[in-house]
């Protein structure tokens, strides 16, 4: 019976054993607490940093290059409750917008009344200006009476100004260098790269290749 006793407790300290080491086990592999929660954020950020560069997106010059009046007249919709554009047309809460596209900022046809702020603004309506003008009248003109939040995505934008230009016309726009340029630099940067290690091949291979390494190392995290 003792003997009994003894296997049955034997038993139950046991299972207390396998028990508490199963836990210690499963905290090993599955790390009940949070310490590993701050390498999440850091793949997240990871994602918003390239997300961060996509809406950087093209320049004005290239967007403009493919812009479109008829999508810009529906995204112009949500001007007309304040604004007309046919030429001759009426001042309303916003001014008439016929030609705007070049003309000096906050002058207007008919009179309108302008805030101080925007008719003290000074210069023309460029692209870029209209650009900035659209995307926060706000910011561009602190204290306007355009009570417009502003369009955030820079296609309609460019949309909603090639519009505004189709009704009296427009500046020349301005060029889409960049971002042709920029490709063009990092493709130029990789081809040094390979350039680097073709000539370390032909001579003295290992140091090249490590100059190489460290040339692409240096490069990605500067984009
Ligand atoms: C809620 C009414 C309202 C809406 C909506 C609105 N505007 Fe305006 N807009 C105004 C007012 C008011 C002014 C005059 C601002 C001032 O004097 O500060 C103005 C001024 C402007 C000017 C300057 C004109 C000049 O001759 O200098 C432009 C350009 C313009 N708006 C474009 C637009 C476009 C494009 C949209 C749509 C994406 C739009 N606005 C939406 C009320 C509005």
């Amino acid at each position: 019976m003792d003997d009994r006793f003894n296997t049955a407790a034997g038993w139950v300290l046991f299972a207390g054993i396998v028990a508490l080491g199963s836990s210690i086990v499963s905290g090993m592999y599955f790390h009940a607490d949070s310490a590993e929660h701050p390498e999440e954020p850091g793949f997240f950020i990871q994602g918003e940093a390239e997300d961060g560069g996509a809406a950087d997106g093209p320049d004005l010059g290239t967007l403009l290059a493919s812009a479109d009046a008829a999508a810009g007249e529906k995204v112009f919709a949500k001007c007309t409750a304040c604004h007309t554009i046919e030429q001759g047309g009426a001042n309303g809460i916003g001014p008439n917008l016929y030609g705007v596209m070049g003309e000096s900022i906050g002058t207007g046809h008919g009179g309108f009344a302008f805030s101080s702020a925007l008719s003290g603004h000074g210069g023309t309506w460029t692209w870029e200006n209209m650009d900035a003008w659209l995307a926060s009248p706000r910011a561009f003109a602190n204290g306007t009476k355009m009570s417009f939040a502003g369009l955030s995505k820079p296609e309609d934008r460019a949309n909603v100004m090639e519009y505004l230009a189709a009704n009296g016309g427009a500046p020349a726009k301005p060029a889409p260098a960049a971002p042709a340029a920029e490709e063009a630099i990092e493709e130029d940067a990789a081809l040094e790269g390979e350039e680097a290690a073709e000539v370390a091949g032909a001579e003295e291979a290992p140091a090249a290749e490590n100059a190489a390494a460290d040339d692409g190392g240096a490069a990605e995290p500067a984009e």
